[in-house]
Parts: structure tokens; sequence; C-alpha cells
């Protein structure tokens, strides 16, 4: 079993770390202490100077976009994205449930670095225990002075308010979240301007997600140099990989970027279930299209993952064996971006509908010889052309099972229904 290389999970299995007394017996709230004696402008430049990137899916140089806030606006914001509706992602609401004063502690930072002295966390609203641990955290982070007037004894204040989301994907999205937040339907924004300078209540805002924030501390506490030991030069430090699907031993994983998807996969997932051999994968979640046995050497970090035709995502390896039938699978896929899609654009709305129907009707017996070709243009329609990324996203499982495993469909449109057993 290939040893793991726990920062953001290193209290994961300590006594108490969900307590304030068990995070500071570890070190917890170090990292605050210290970037209270820094100025903002300096911890702004640590991160950039770490590399940190936004693990939230898209890889923002997370210290840069700090750096976009203007000073001279205020009130500012700091959002946590907490809302994690990624399928096969889960690593946020581990962090959350396990480690919740880690949270806190990035998100203090990261707004006194943005001098924001109001943070909002958006928590997913099926996270009830989740929920009630950061909200447990943030009555214990009030109570010991680190939240509220004077953090941690400083002249900095800062309150946190947990918010949740109430079940709706595009929720994740930052400027659907933002609308959300806002008490209005969480629909995106159209962009520019950005929420650097008109996030929300069109204030200058910032929105990093749970891991990226989590990771904040352990910067700030240890130094750039520290973090960029692990990783590559464009990709540095660790990450957690969400690992789901036929494995041996599903869960959560962290080991440094660019490690090979092989080996996350084997080494700490155990293997393809029952010794079988792997199909596909999604290297981040169901919206970063599928790769196969051909990518296993590839490097989960966000260059690697590009070269081989995909996208880093979330970090979320869903595993596919030699038995699964990549029709079913892409269509269980296309059905939660058909009930997700928020209907704000046309192309998203109707395409995702009418993927899911074909999609349907090739499994199920009643495909039609011109079926992979409308499956592509209707995925090409969307791509590129939707309001906001959920297109792009919705479409890549399709696009990308039809490239790589053209014959499947050919034979349940030959065959009239599923070959496959499973
Ligand atoms: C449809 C959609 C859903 C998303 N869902 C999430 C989510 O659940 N959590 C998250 O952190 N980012 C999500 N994102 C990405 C956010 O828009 C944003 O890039 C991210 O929160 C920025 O944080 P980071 O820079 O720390 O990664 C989503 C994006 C899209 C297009």
């Amino acid at each position: 079993m290939t040893e793991q290389t726990p920062v953001v999970t290193g209290r994961f299995g300590a006594e108490s770390s969900d307590t304030y007394d068990g995070y500071t017996r570890t070190g917890g709230y170090e990292g605050l202490r210290a970037a209270l004696e820094m100025s903002p402008d300096q911890i702004i430049d640590m991160v950039k100077a770490a590399g940190l990137r936004g693990r939230g899916g898209a890889g923002f140089p997370t210290g840069v976009k700090w750096g976009f806030i203007p000073r001279e606006r205020k009130p500012t914001y700091l959002v946590c994205n907490a809302d994690e509706g990624e399928p096969g992602t889960f690593k946020d609401r581990e962090l959350m449930e396990r480690d919740p004063h880690q949270l806190i502690e990035g998100i203090a930072i990261a707004s006194y670095a943005i001098e924001a002295a109001q943070a909002y966390i958006y928590c997913r609203g099926e996270f009830a225990f989740a929920g009630r641990q950061l909200e447990r955290a943030i009555a214990e982070a009030y109570d010991q002075g680190i939240l509220g007037k004077r953090v941690a004894g400083s002249d900095y204040s800062l309150d946190v308010i947990l918010h949740r989301g109430a079940g709706a994907y595009i929720c994740g999205e930052e400027t659907a979240l933002l609308e959300s937040l806002e008490g209005k339907r969480g629909q995106p924004r159209l962009r520019p301007p950005f929420p650097a300078t008109n996030g929300l209540y069109d204030q200058p805002t910032v929105v990093n997600n749970v891991e990226t924030l989590s990771t904040v501390p352990h910067i700030i506490k240890n130094g750039a140099d520290w973090f960029k030991q692990w990783g590559t030069e464009k990709s540095p430090g660790t990450k957690m990989f969400c690992v789901s699907g036929d494995v041996e031993r599903p869960g959560n994983y962290e080991g440094p970027l660019g490690m090979p998807v092989r080996e996350v996969i084997d080494g700490f997932a155990g293997g393809v279930k029952g010794g079988k051999k792997l199909k596909a994968f999604t290297p981040g979640g169901s919206s970063t299209p599928l790769l196969t046995a051909a990518h296993l050497d590839a490097g989960m970090d966000f260059e690697s993952i590009a070269a081989a035709g995909s996208l880093l995502g979330t970090g979320a390896i869903i595993v596919l064996a030699e038995d699964a039938c990549m029709v079913r699978a892409t269509y269980r896929f296309m059905k939660f971006y058909e009930h997700e899609s928020c209907g704000k654009c046309t192309p998203c709305r109707e395409g995702c509908f009418w993927l899911s129907q074909v999609l349907h009707r090739i499994e199920n017996g009643s495909g039609r010889s011109e079926d992979m070709k409308l499956l592509t243009d209707v995925s090409n329609n969307i791509f590129g052309r939707s309001f906001c990324a959920f297109g792009d996203g919705a479409v890549s499982p399709v696009l990308s099972s039809v490239k790589y495993f053209a014959d499947e469909y050919t034979e349940h449109i030959a065959k009239k229904g599923c070959p496959f057993e499973r």
C-alpha cells in the first residue's frame, strides 16, 4: 500500500481533532497567529510563492485571486464554497466533519489577507453532520476569541456565518452560489464583471473551496518552500484524491500532485475490485472527460491530466471496471445533469434533456443508427455555448465515451439492447 502524504488530512484519526482543544494541541491556529503578525500583502505573496491552486475544480492560483481584490472598496467578503456537489467528490465533507477548525483557520487567514470583516461558508444542504460540526466549531472559535472582535488578541475582527444550501448542484458554481447566498434563485451570473470586483452584494469577493482554504494555514506556518517540496513545478503541493466506483478500498487519500493515476488507484485504493481490469475512469469528477487504461501512467496534476485529454477537476477518480457498460454509465451521469441543469440557458436546459433521452433509448434497445452522430451534435452545441461551465462539464462523459467506446454504442444499437450482464 502506497504511503499517503498527510497535510490537510494530517489530523484525521487523531483524538478529538474536531474540537478546539484537540486542534490547538496539534499546532492548530499557529498559522493564524503567524499571519496576524504579517501584513495582508505579505500573506498574499507567500500564498503566491507557494503556487497554491484552487482545489474546487478550476485550479486558479489562489494568491493571484486574492491579489485581484481592490483595497479601496469596502466591504470585501470571503466566501467558502462548501457546496461539493460534483459526483464522485467527497473530500470537503470529510475535511469539515473531521477537522472543521482547520477550515475556520484558513478562512480567518484568507479574510485577513483580503481585509474582509465578514466571511460566509456556503455548505451543501445534505451535509447535515458537516453542518453541525461547523456550527459547533464556529461557536467554539467565538468562545476562544478566534472569531469575533479582536481575532486572537489582534486589532482585526471577523464574523463567520454558516449558510446551508438547499441541494442544487449549480449553487457550487461561484456566481450562482453568490446569487443563492443573497436569497435569490441560484443561477449563474454573466461574467465579467468577476466576483473579485462585483461579488456578494456587488462588493469585492473571493470565493474559495474548502480544501483550498484548509491548505492555507499549513503554508503560512511552514512556508512556501516547504509546500513546494511536493508536486510539480506548476502544480505544487499535495491534494486529496477521492476514489470511488469499482475499487477495493474507496475513500479519500492525500498524495503529492503529479503522482501517477495508477498509484492512486492501486497503491491507495487497493486496485480494481475483484482483480478485474480497468476500463475507464474520471480523473476529476463526472464533469471531466473519461480516460482509459492507456492513461494510467499520467500524473495527477493539472498539466499532465490536460495533456492526457481531460481535467484534474476535483481529483475525484471514479473507476469503471472491464465489465461496466459505458452507455449505462454515461446515461447515469447525464440523468444527473438533466436533473441539475438550472434552466437559465437553452443549450444546457434542452440539450441535457435530449442527451439523456437518446442515451436511455440506446441502453434500452431502441437506439437508432444515427444516434451516435446525434449525441455528438447535441453535445457540440452545448459545449462552449452554454451560459456557464456546467454545460461543458455535462457533455464531457458523452463526448469522451463516444470517443473511446464507440463500439459499445454500435453494439447496443445493432443488438437492440445492452450486451453487458452486470
Ligand atoms: C457547475 C459547477 C459546479 C461547481 N461546484 C463547485 C463546488 O461544489 N465546490 C467548489 O469548491 N467549486 C465548485 N465549482 C467551481 C467554482 O465555480 C469555483 O471555481 C471555486 O469555488 C473556486 O474556488 P478555488 O479557487 O478555491 O478552487 C463549480 C463550478 C461549476 C461550473
